[in-house]
């Protein structure tokens, strides 16, 4: 797959080019800035189930993450049952009633989101949507979803068994176009995330497919060195995103345990940089206040969902010490100074560099402190720490 993935990429890209017309219509109407909620892949893996969907819901409102912006809840992986002898899908066991799950969770001011993939068996090795995508699509759009997750898996090997590098990009590009068709054929608002671990250079032409956001990366994990490795290694992507098309650099692991509060607020803030979909992966039900206080921050979140819709990238690395800013409207700019180093380290940045002439405002946004108007600023960074600054605006 690697292989493949890495020499296609220019033909893909010409590819894209020609696809324009097959896009789906007004794609920033269901995401004009990066989809904000929850799925269930990063902590519950395969131990999901309506009872436990709901609890996330509930937990969603109750903790007023939903009046801070989070909307989805995401339905990964392990839902997928049989389909009956007409081809319907239906859920398994773990998940009763689809539709009733979904009159919950949108009774709860919230949307549903759902998983497949264009193979015929989705990663985890459950019923893909290969040959069914208008049925399932229909199927999804009845049941009341809202959001579709549609991840590569099984269609990798078929992929490399076409024998040549154009047919592989053909029946992958195909595949994620037809599902766009049929999602547009049920009329229903859906969001189309497309899963395919960032290979073959899917920010071209992830858009000209349809989707509305594309992961960039292989998997997240729990742990620091992942998460930099993931995060930091988005440098150069920022003209790629749009309203309605976004980069996805995978789901939030804040709150699952393995990194420490220094290291989650490092997480979200270069997410919001990025303006990457915040995706909340923890059980929302048992959240420490310090794990809520990171997830609902509402001056992040807000860097995350400015309006103009601009992915920020970086300006300056320094050994492991990087600086990332991310134009917001009005002309501010979040700037992010990171230090991936072990040992606190003084982290700089003259705001020249990051095109801003003369004395700002600048504020602190995760001490919640205003500094004053300055022209560049220096600040001693813990290890694996941030210091998160707005400018202007
Ligand atoms: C892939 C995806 C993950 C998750 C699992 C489910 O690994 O990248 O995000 O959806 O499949 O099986």
């Amino acid at each position: 797959m690697k292989r493949i993935g890495t020499t296609v990429a220019a033909a893909l890209s010409m590819a894209a080019l020609t696809m324009a017309a097959g896009a789906r219509a007004g794609p920033a109407s269901v995401a004009p800035t990066p989809p904000m909620g929850w799925n269930s892949w990063n902590h519950f893996a395969a131990k999901i189930d309506d009872a436990t969907v709901r609890a996330q819901a509930d937990a969603m409102v109750a903790s007023g993450m939903r009046d801070a912006g989070y909307r989805y809840i995401n339905i990964d992986d392990t839902w997928e049952g049989a389909r009956d002898a007409a081809g319907v899908i239906h859920p398994n066991a773990k998940f009763p009633d689809m539709k009733a799950l979904a009159d919950y969770v949108h009774s709860k001011g919230l949307k549903l989101g759902i998983y497949s993939s264009p193979g015929p068996k989705t990663c985890a090795g459950y019923e893909g949507s290969m040959g069914h995508e208008a049925q399932d699509a229909k199927t999804y759009a009845e049941w009341g979803i809202d959001y579709l997750k549609y991840d590569l898996c099984s269609l990798g090997p078929s992929m490399i068994a076409s024998g040549s590098l154009e047919k592989a990009q053909a029946i992958e590009l195909e595949a994620y176009k037809k599902m766009d068709a049929a999602l547009r054929a049920t009329g229903r608002p859906i969001v189309y995330s497309l899963c395919q671990y960032g290979v073959a250079q899917v920010w071209r032409w992830g858009g000209s497919v349809g989707g509305n956001l594309w992961r960039t990366t292989g998997d997240i994990t729990d742990r620091f060195s992942r998460m930099a490795t993931i995060g930091f290694g988005q440098a150069g992507l920022s003209k790629f995103a749009k309203p309605g098309r976004w980069n996805d650099p995978d789901m939030l692991e804040v709150g699952n345990g393995g990194m420490n509060a220094v290291e989650y607020r490092t997480h979200m803030s270069l997410w919001a940089l990025l303006a990457a979909p915040l995706l909340a992966g923890n059980d929302l039900t048992k959240m420490t206040p310090e794990t809520l206080a990171i997830l609902t921050n509402r001056e992040v979140i807000a860097i995350d969902q400015d309006p103009a819709g601009r992915q920020g990238d970086r300006v300056t690395a320094e050994g492991p010490l990087e600086v990332w800013a991310k134009p917001l409207s009005g002309g501010a700019k979040a700037v992010g100074l990171f230090n991936l180093s072990d040992q606190p380290s003084y982290v700089e940045v003259d705001f020249a560099q990051v095109g801003l002439k003369g004395p700002v405002k600048t504020r602190d946004i995760w001490g919640a402190k205003d500094l004053g108007r300055l022209k560049a600023y220096r600040a001693l960074v813990p290890a694996h720490g941030v210091m998160l600054l707005r400018l202007g605006g």
